[in-house]
Order: C-alpha cells, then structure tokens, then sequence
C-alpha cells in the first residue's frame, strides 16, 4: 500500500465520521447544533475532502479500468450519486437524502475494502492471510485467492482453460514471469495488481507452482 492510497483511506474515514455526524445532527434536529459544528470543522472537513478527492481522482487514473473488477464500477457510480444527494440533501434539509447519502457512504467503504458487491470474500473465511502469524500457510492463502480469482477460467485443478486459460500445470514460467502475468494479465487474462496485494499475488502464485505436477 502507498502513501496515497493510505491517505485515501485515511481521509475516506474520517470523511464518512464526519458525514455521520452531521447526517445523525440534520436527522434528529439539532440545527443549531448542526451550523455550530460546521462552523467549527469548516476548515478540517474541506481539508479532509479535498485530500479524499484529490487522492481518489489520483487512484482511478492510475488503474485499468477494463481489467478491475465490478465492484469498482459500483462504488465509483454509487459514490457520485453519494455526493450529488448529501450535497442536495444539506442544502434543503432533505432528511431521506441525507440519511440515504450517509449509508451509501458506509456501504462504499466496506465495498472498498471487500471488494465485493456483497461484502464478503466468500472462500477467506478462516483462511490466516497474517504473514506474520505463526501458523501462516502460503499455499493455503494462495488457495484461498486462487478459488476466488482465478477458478472461474483455469479451474480447480488448473487444467480447465476456460476462456482459452492456460493449462497451469503444464506452465513453465519461472516465479518473475508468472508474478508478471498474474499482475499485468496477457490477452484474455485479466491483470490482478489493483484488485490483489504484492502478499496475496506471492501467494496465489507458489499455489499456481504447487499445481505442477513435475516439479
Ligand atoms: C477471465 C479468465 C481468466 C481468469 C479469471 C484468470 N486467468 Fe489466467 N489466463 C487466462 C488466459 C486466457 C490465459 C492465456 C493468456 C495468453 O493468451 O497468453 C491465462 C494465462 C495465465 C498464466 C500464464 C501461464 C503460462 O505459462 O503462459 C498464468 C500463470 C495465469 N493465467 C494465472 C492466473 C491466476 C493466478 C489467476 C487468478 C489470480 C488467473 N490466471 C485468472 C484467463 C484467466
């Protein structure tokens, strides 16, 4: 993770904190309140959002748009109509919009770091993906990835060639080739290095070698 994608996250929560806030003051009335607390956050919320969309703007020029999963097409729809509506919705005290506005935001943030439409990475569960842990298994995350990502065209057994996949198990690459394939895609194959950490791509790879039968 680089620096601006932390400063993206960073500022994306205390965004939506602040968001809260002010959505919880409008619905429940507190008005006065309300114009109280903008008064005092007005510099440090533009200085938040300004960071929160001037790192997003950043991060989408810097993927490939045709290879990144939906859930990125989602939450950069819904995160427009997320604005549109809080900016409408505080300017008229539209109550619906703003609360609307508010759980779009929550739900944008756990699509951000789920990456699924919804919220869950289906084959993670109970899978250790703490490198650092002790009982940590390379291959077992790898798995893990693997069945997500990559099952749909290669397979379980990485013979399937679904989409014209290539037979893994018959795959000579050497680890440099395999982790650039894996993360720039070739042809019909997607590239991973926006939707996979640098972790999970040196995973998911020794489990591709792991499916060799020669080795
Ligand atoms: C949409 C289908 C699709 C998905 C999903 C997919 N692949 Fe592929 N993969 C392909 C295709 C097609 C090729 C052949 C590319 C070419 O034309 O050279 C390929 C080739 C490869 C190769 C190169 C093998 C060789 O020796 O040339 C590797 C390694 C590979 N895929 C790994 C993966 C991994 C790991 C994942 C999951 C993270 C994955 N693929 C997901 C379609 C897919």
């Amino acid at each position: 993770m680089n620096l601006i994608q932390t400063l993206h996250i960073a500022s994306a929560v205390l965004f939506i904190i602040d968001y809260v806030v002010k959505s919880m003051l409008l619905v429940f009335d507190k008005t006065t309140v309300l114009d109280k607390y903008k008064a005092y956050t007005k510099v440090i919320s533009m200085i938040i959002s300004t960071i929160f969309l001037v790192t997003g703007i950043y991060l989408v020029t810097q993927i490939n748009m045709k290879t990144i999963g939906g859930w990125f097409h989602l939450k950069l729809t819904l995160t427009v109509i997320g604005l549109v509506l809080g900016i409408i919705g505080f300017k008229k005290k539209n109550k619906a919009m703003v609360l609307i506005s508010t759980f779009l935001f929550i739900y944008i943030y756990f699509l951000s770091t789920t990456k699924s439409v919804m919220l869950k990475k289906a084959n993670l569960d109970g899978i250790v993906t703490d490198t650092t842990a002790a009982n940590y298994d390379e291959l077992v995350h790898g798995k893990g990835i693997y069945i997500n990502n990559c099952l749909r065209c290669h397979g379980e057994d990485g013979k399937a060639g679904i989409n014209g996949a290539s037979n893994l198990t018959a795959s000579m690459c050497a680890n440099k080739g395999l982790i650039g394939i894996i993360k720039h895609g070739r042809n019909l194959m997607p590239a991973y290095k926006d939707q996979l950490s640098e972790t999970e791509i040196n995973a998911v790879a020794s489990y591709v070698k792991s499916l060799r039968s020669a080795e």
